[in-house]
């Protein structure tokens, strides 16, 4: 991430010999101060590399937990803290200072760390890790950004309202303003329903597990200390830990994947098909989340509904059909195994990985665009398209600072190419998810239409009545998951049947 450029290496002066050990609350500002500087100079991701760093740093507990705060928390939100530092500097700050200056305004603004001490321990890390002319100007500018409280700068700092509300946004909830707008169009909503959205962005996501169904149950990760989840069967919360000790995890039985992922996946396995039903593809499958499930739904069937189902005085259940838009009559029906899954990627060493989360399909290397199958093999496909990730800026904190606009008339592109070579990949009556972990309209809807529309082979379902456990999916036929609504990813699904 260049957010204003990089210069000469981190840890400049750090950890000289002979000083006593610093304070392990202090270590944990130097890893997130490291976590910063990596990012920025060499376009590290903070989500891969905290982990590691805070391991070989010995910090656990407590202070691991306030590094990782420290770094992602100042990384989601520094559109605003660069906005409130620009008004309190008077000279444009060096790369090192200015990430010195976005965790002591965290510390301000967002955390309760009271004033003296979020002063106090940024400058004693500008003084050993930089310098003591440095340490002075981050002083004044600290005390001068202590003066008033996060709510008093944004109406100092951001536009008003009135004149430019996506920029207004923008500043306040710390997100360029072209992928405000973007969530703005894809909403359809007005300013309280986009703050919302944006404000859910800079919260830290739950970790939800997925139990693959004949591999493992939400029952054995609740005896690990999961929660079972809202919408989907098969996931489960993990309140605090590492997930990786548990053994289903470790063992790939479970996984870590988002409820919207789990959902879209089981979505794609519960439109009735006339006919053959046997051979399903997973066209970008790395690193194998969803392909993790559909594999096992494709042996094992969806045991969560079957189950129900055989249940005394639910015959006949299963997921129910919602009254109301989209393709009444046909019931979502839980699939009850005996199918192969086929799972593809361009990338071989993404292919790899994929291997290690299947347990029974047939994983491959191959371009999508330039199929390694004959038209018409599959009964199933999902694409689960190569896209902007707009959708999982929770996740990823740096993430909103190195997206731009033109990557999406790119990928726009290759997304309507791969969804061409679905179509292609299924059998008539056989039905096609595209999936985006974003809810950017070019990526979503346009890329749908233009294809559906070149095409005149295929019928749009309404993909909401295929996941009625799930209110506020949008107006149809395609479901369109939200982190305020759902407290899930921002993922895209339409189901796409092609005609017999
Ligand atoms: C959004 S990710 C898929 C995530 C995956 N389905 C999961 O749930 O873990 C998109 C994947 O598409 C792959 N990809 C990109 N271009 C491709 C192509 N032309 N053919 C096949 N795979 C492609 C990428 O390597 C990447 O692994």
């Amino acid at each position: 991430m260049k957010t204003r450029g990089g210069r000469g290496p981190a840890g400049r002066g750090g950890g000289q010999p002979g000083r006593p050990r610093r304070p392990a609350r202090d270590q944990a500002r130097n890893a997130a101060f490291d976590i910063m500087r990596a990012v920025d100079e060499r376009d590290a991701y903070a989500n891969l590399l905290a982990p590691r760093l805070l391991r070989e740093r010995g910090l656990k507990g407590r202070d691991a937990a306030l590094a990782t705060e420290l770094a992602y928390g100042t990384l989601r939100g520094l559109g605003t803290y660069d906005a409130v530092i620009e008004l309190c500097s008077d000279r444009r700050p060096d790369p090192d200072v200015l990430d010195a200056l976005r965790l002591g305004a965290h510390q301000l603004l967002r955390m309760r760390v009271p004033p003296h001490a979020a002063v106090g321990t940024t400058v004693d890390l500008v003084r050993l890790r930089i310098g003591a002319g440095a340490a002075k100007f981050v002083n004044a500018v600290l005390r001068k950004i202590a003066s008033r409280t996060l709510d008093e700068w944004i109406p100092i700092v951001a536009p008003d309202p009135a004149d430019d509300l996506s920029g207004h946004l923008a500043v306040a909830h710390s997100h360029p303003r072209w992928i405000v707008s973007a969530f703005r169009d894809a909403l359809g909503g007005g300013m309280e329903e986009t703050a919302e959205l944006l404000a859910a962005d800079n919260e830290r996501p739950l970790v939800t597990l997925v139990a693959r169904p004949g591999r493992a149950s939400v029952a054995e990760l609740a005896d690990a200390g999961a929660e079972s989840g809202r919408f989907s069967p098969y996931a489960a919360y993990l309140p605090e830990g590492d997930p990786g000790r548990i053994p289903a995890v470790a063992e790939t039985r479970a996984a870590v994947q988002d409820e919207a992922s789990q959902l879209v996946a089981l979505a794609l396995t519960r439109v009735p098909l006339d006919g053959r039903d046997e051979l399903w593809l997973d066209m970008c499958a790395g690193p194998g989340g969803k392909a993790g499930l559909l594999d096992a739904i494709a042996v094992h069937g969806d045991l969560a509904a079957l189950q129900t189902r055989q249940e005394p005085g639910a015959a006949g259940a299963g997921p129910a059909a919602p009254a109301g838009p989209g393709d009444a009559g046909e019931r979502p029906e839980p699939f009850r195994g005996g199918a192969r899954l086929v799972a593809s990627d361009v990338q071989h060493h993404r292919a790899r990985l994929v291997r290690q989360t299947t347990t029974d399909a047939a994983v491959i290397t191959a371009d999508g665009t330039a199929p390694a199958w004959r038209p018409g093999t599959f009964d199933r496909v999902m694409l689960d398209a190569p896209c902007t990730g707009l959708g999982a800026l929770r996740r990823r904190p740096e993430a909103r600072w190195r997206r731009d606009p033109g990557g999406v008339a790119e990928l726009g592109r290759l997304q309507r190419h791969l969804l061409d070579a679905a179509l292609d990949a299924v059998r008539p009556g056989g039905v096609v998810a595209y999936v985006t972990c974003s809810p950017h309209l070019a990526e979503t809807r346009v890329v749908v239409g233009d294809v559906t529309a070149a095409r005149g082979d295929v019928d749009p379902l309404d993909a909401r009545h295929y996941l009625p456990e799930v209110d506020g999916l949008g107006d149809g036929p395609y479901a369109q998951f939200w982190p305020h609504r759902h407290g899930t990813d921002a993922m895209f699904l339409a189901l796409l049947r092609k005609r017999a």
